[in-house]
């Protein structure tokens, strides 16, 4: 009988820390969140963020303290194209050496190459809207990726497009600032051409690298306890279009790894009276109780559901929204048992990121939510390590042999 790890290789897990350039680095002045972000933050820009712009080294030793050996991280398009066209190599010589710094220490980077954020000039056009706006997003990666080739192995093309659209065109949260759902479709006929041909782009210079996407992924439960039908059938629905369709109907024969961004669960409920209700809601960030929507457990359950897919999967997220460090620390344990245990389930995890490295600029909802495993002084810069860095330190240590596992051949 095959083994179902047959086609991997014997080789170290990753366990990293990841960010993105728009959350951390400061100063993204070119970029459409710097132009649009106060009317969605209250008035907060992101200002100089954590200042990781300048303080990448201070980054990567934080990485070390905590031995990970890999670090997810993504390239911000508007710095090396702040106006269409007008390539600007000072900027992309800066991310290869925050690439060639990270590999001289021994950390993989996973390198995301678009989180988000798009340049002003682009968003400006209609953004991800427009018809053959990927054409513009892939000029740039011609631009960029000869210098990753041979640097970067691991690459993820977009960071969760499901909540991209979710946050911009369904519920209006991001701006425009408008529900036009209609423009989602639009959006697709983007991103699926873009991440095919980035996929073939990359593999064509690198034919070794490993390509995916970060998918938000969320467990549907039903809100009440008992069961009925229409439920059911809606909770299939919801998972399907938003945990499945990324990975099913478009990027299946152009992914190398399953990236799944894990964090909250989603109870439906449907009714007549109150239509569909989900928990998946702003007001849980809004009073900081998003963690009451976290279960660990869940994680499981979804890494039981890509299991189908046979390919490798990556934790690309995952992390706890909370002031009180002290459920972190809990929160990652559970989080590493149930690691282990899909792992022992057949589930070829080769890496977990926590989200995040540090406490930063969370979008709309601007500094206010704690994701860090650091926190950032923002008058100084100063990152101060919470308890919980230690404990995943040790966590790491503890798991490091038994999830030596697989990578890809
Ligand atoms: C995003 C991150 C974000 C995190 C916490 C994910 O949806 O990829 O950029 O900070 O969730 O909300």
């Amino acid at each position: 009988m095959q083994n179902m790890h047959d086609n991997l290789t014997k080789s170290s897990f990753f366990f990293g820390a990841a960010t993105s350039a728009h959350q951390v680095e400061g100063n993204n002045i070119h970029s459409d969140w710097w132009k649009y972000e106060k009317d969605f933050t209250k008035g907060i820009s992101s200002g100089r963020a954590c200042a990781s712009y300048e303080l990448f080294k201070e980054d990567r030793k934080l990485l070390q303290e905590m031995e990970c050996n890999s670090y997810r991280f993504s390239i911000e398009w508007s710095r090396i194209e702040p106006r269409e066209g007008e390539f600007v190599q000072s900027e992309l010589d800066r991310y290869i050496s925050q690439i060639d710094d990270l590999l001289e220490h021994n950390i993989t980077p996973l390198l995301t190459l678009h989180h988000f954020s798009n340049p002003a000039w682009f968003e400006d056009q209609g953004g991800w809207t427009v018809k053959d706006a990927y054409k513009k997003y892939l000029r740039f990666l011609e631009f960029i990726l000869p210098s990753l080739a041979g640097k970067v192995k691991y690459f993820v093309t977009f960071n969760e497009p499901n909540i991209y659209i979710y946050s911009k065109y369904i519920v209006g949260s991001w701006f425009p600032g408008q529900r036009r759902p209609m423009q989602l479709i639009r959006c697709l006929r983007n991103f699926i051409p873009a991440h095919r041909k980035a996929y073939k782009m990359i593999k064509d210079l690198d034919p070794e690298s490993q390509i995916g996407i970060a998918s938000q992924f969320t467990v549907f439960h039903p809100a009440g306890t008992h069961f009925d039908l229409l439920n059911w059938v809606m909770r299939k629905t919801m998972s399907l279009s938003f945990n499945f369709l990324t990975y099913n109907l478009f990027w299946r024969k152009h992914l190398d790894y399953i990236g799944i961004n894990f964090y909250t669960r989603t109870r439906v409920a449907i009714s007549f009276s109150d239509a569909v209700r989900l928990n998946f809601n702003p007001e849980f960030y809004e009073d900081q109780k998003m963690h009451f929507l976290q279960f660990p457990e869940d994680l499981k359950l979804a890494l039981r559901q890509v299991k189908k897919y046979g390919l490798p999967v990556i934790v690309t997220e995952n992390g706890m929204l909370t002031n009180d460090d002290r459920e972190r620390q809990d929160y990652l344990k559970e989080i590493f048992k149930y690691m282990q245990e899909s792992i022992l389930d057949g589930v070829k995890l080769i890496g977990y990121f926590h989200w995040s490295l540090m406490d930063n600029f969370e979008w709309s909802f601007a500094f206010k939510p704690k994701f860090g495993l650091y926190s950032v002084n923002h008058e100084t810069f100063a990152r101060e390590a919470k308890p919980s860095a230690q404990i995943y330190r040790d966590l790491i240590r503890h798991y490091r042999k038994k999830f030596e596992v697989y990578e890809i051949k």
